[in-house]
């Protein structure tokens, strides 16, 4: 990518051939800026732990190498390297790591271990509710290991079901003394004792007079006349069409959306997820500039403190600001700024930094204190304050600009929806399928989603321009059209199969003879979220799928797409048996792991096999790429 760090890691190469000074370099593997935020937090206190006798460098693991050559250069150049690496869905890691594993893991199996000058800690970033909890941190750690690096401690895992931020403190408490016998030099005295305080990253802010021109994206790079359209560079398209599908008799709600991509020269295929920044509600963003004290049409921009060979305090390491600007406050606030999560132990401090009662600063700091772990847990994860309700909580605090957009908030993340349509049915639309979230929390007030809120209202708004762009997925019908295929997906995880049975459709007009396709649905009830059922019978009556249908809310009893399958175990085995694909897709934390089991178990019946051998089978399919998941 042209992100201005691919130019700034050749300096790295120039530094590591200074052996006087010490460096330790921190790879991060990011979605939602969590870890990319954790390494950085290492790395401010690294430097102030060695009082900046030791080089702390962060870099992004796309940005590290450009191809395996450089990955493979750079890490044996590495004395200490540190990895912040979070892991997603069904054990996969974030986009900006994906390339480093897929070579690190598979792509150096035949190697002699070359990374025996390596020392190495690795943290994780997952959720214990999932099934593969931290995989992408437990296997570069095991891989690093086999490359002969020697492990400084044992991989940490932090589990954001609980509280992420102890588990990274609680690693740190043993990370640190272990680097210390590394890293100082003997007549650098004791080690202080392991640091609480995040120092404050800040920005550097430039205000413009208002009415100056803001910046605005400029279109994507274009190479051989091919646009390239990714999440740094996206596309701004327009919302072609907008309905509900739920029911008026159903309290929830359910978008369907198009995007009109045409003439834009972004491509997809049947299963890919489309990445879509969305902005917060007006409300909100007025709500934050009140806090803030800033009027909404201030117009600024922000710098980082190397720019221009200008050194300024505060140090918000060499990451890019979330934009160029200038933009107003107003731009800047809906679609830079995280305002409704709740905020982690490192924004607290950055608000005690800048209160003026000094009861809410110490307040503040005890909330991110060993001593206030119990309430931090409580008073902000447990009642999921968002960061507007938490900064209204402390009047007093009033925080630049320059702060709040280095560390108060991270940046507004892309959310990600598999794709419902097929280019080979709607080649100029991307369909997307999605659920609102709305609902009380548990401080009374009414959470609405931020990008399921935008879907449903997109429509209604002056502005329905949005960046986009695709992200391929493994989610692929199988080549031949004859292989049976089996897909299992209840509510929104109906989508990326509502684009495979539209492929289906057109494979079959075009005279192809498709193999034997079973869909499991399910829904509530037919009245309410029975969505897309017109469009489900049609393939139905065509041929294209055979459809069951689990209602979880008609009957007395539940019953779940897991109950349909096990009463079609024996059609289930029998297609597996002749050769086919599993599909599943939705929700990670209960469905995909109910269905998991009943696949097992069905297996284990109708195959006649003991339990040991159907988790063998079941492996096996996943090997083969037969048993593929997309859940979340
Ligand atoms: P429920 O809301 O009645 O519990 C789509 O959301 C459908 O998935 C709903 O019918 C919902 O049922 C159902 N569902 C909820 N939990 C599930 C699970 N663990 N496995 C399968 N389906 C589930």
């Amino acid at each position: 990518t042209s992100n201005l760090l691919g130019e700034e890691t050749d300096p790295v190469d120039v530094e590591a051939e200074d052996e006087t000074t010490k460096k330790v370099t921190i790879l991060f593997g990011t979605q939602t800026g969590t870890a990319e935020g954790f390494a950085k937090a290492l790395a401010e206190e690294g430097k102030a732990r060695y009082d900046n006798k030791v080089e702390f460098k962060v870099v992004d693991l796309e940005e590290y190498g450009v191809d395996d050559q450089q990955y493979e250069t750079k890490l044996k150049k590495e004395k200490f390297a540190l990895f912040s690496v979070a892991t997603y869905g069904d054990g996969e890691p974030t986009d900006n790591a994906a390339r480093f594993l897929n070579w690190f893991i598979e792509g150096v199996t035949d190697k002699e271990p070359f990374l025996t000058g390596l020392t190495y800690a690795v943290f994780g970033l997952g959720n214990r509710q999932y099934e593969h909890f931290n995989k992408v941190a437990i296997q570069i750690d095991a891989a690093l290991e086999k490359q002969g690096a020697k492990r400084l401690v044992p991989c940490g895992l932090g589990d954001d079901d609980q509280c992420i931020d102890d588990d990274f403190t609680a690693w740190k408490e043993k990370l640190w003394p272990e680097l210390d016998g590394l890293l100082r030099d003997e007549e650098d005295g004791p080690a202080a004792a392991v640091s609480y305080k995040v120092a404050v990253p800040e920005y550097r802010v430039v205000m413009w007079e208002s009415g100056t021109k803001i910046w605005e994206h400029t279109d994507s790079l274009q190479r051989n006349g091919q646009a390239i359209y990714d999440v740094t560079h996206p596309c701004r398209v327009d919302v072609a069409v907008r309905r509900e599908l739920h029911t008026p008799l159903s309290d929830r709600s359910c978008t369907h959306l198009e995007f009109d991509i045409a003439n834009t020269g972004l491509t997809y295929e049947t299963g890919d997820h489309v990445g879509v920044y969305i902005h917060n509600s007006r409300e909100n963003v007025e709500e934050a500039a009140k806090l803030l004290g800033f009027p909404l049409d201030t117009v600024f921009s922000l710098h980082t403190d190397t720019e221009d060979g200008e050194a300024l305090g505060g140090g918000s390491g060499s990451l890019p600001p979330p934009f160029p600007g200038p933009l107003t406050l107003y731009t800047a606030l809906s679609k830079y700024a995280d305002l409704l999560n709740s905020p982690r132990k490192a924004v607290l401090s950055a608000l005690a930094a800048y209160a003026s009662d000094p009861e809410e600063a110490d307040r503040l700091k005890h909330l991110v204190s060993p001593q206030g772990k119990e309430e931090y847990q409580q008073w902000v994860i447990a009642s999921q304050r968002s960061l507007l309700e938490v900064i209204s909580a402390f009047p007093s605090v009033k925080v630049p600009l320059g702060v709040f957009f280095a560390s108060v908030s991270p940046r507004l993340q892309p959310r990600f929806y598999s794709i419902s349509s097929s280019p080979r049915f709607a080649p100029t639309r991307i369909h997307v399928t999605c659920a609102l979230v709305h609902g009380p929390s548990p401080t009374g007030r009414i959470h609405h989603g931020v990008a399921s809120t935008w879907m449903k209202e997109v429509g209604d708004l002056e502005c329905s321009r949005s960046p986009i762009f695709v992200r391929q997925s493994n989610f692929r019908l199988p080549s031949n059209p004859m292989t049976p295929i089996i897909l299992i997906g209840p509510g929104t995880g109906l989508a990326p199969f509502r684009g495979f049975l539209q492929e289906r459709a057109v494979l079959q007009e075009a005279g192809e003879t498709l193999g034997q396709g079973i869909f499991f649905f399910g829904c509530r009830t037919r009245y309410q979220d029975f969505i897309y059922e017109e469009e489900l019978m049609d393939f139905v009556n065509k041929g294209v799928i055979e459809l069951v249908v689990a209602f979880s809310r008609e009957g007395t009893t539940k019953e779940y797409v897991q109950n349909k399958m096990l009463e079609k175990a024996s059609d289930l085995w029998r297609l597996i048996s002749e050769g086919a694909y599993v599909y599943v897709c939705g929700d990670a934390k209960g469905m995909a792991k109910d269905v998991h089991r009943t696949l097992l178990s069905i297996v284990q019946s109708e195959g006649g096999v003991s339990g040991t051998q159907s988790e063998a089978i079941v492996k096996q399919l996943q090997v083969d790429g037969r048993y593929l998941r997309d859940v979340w």
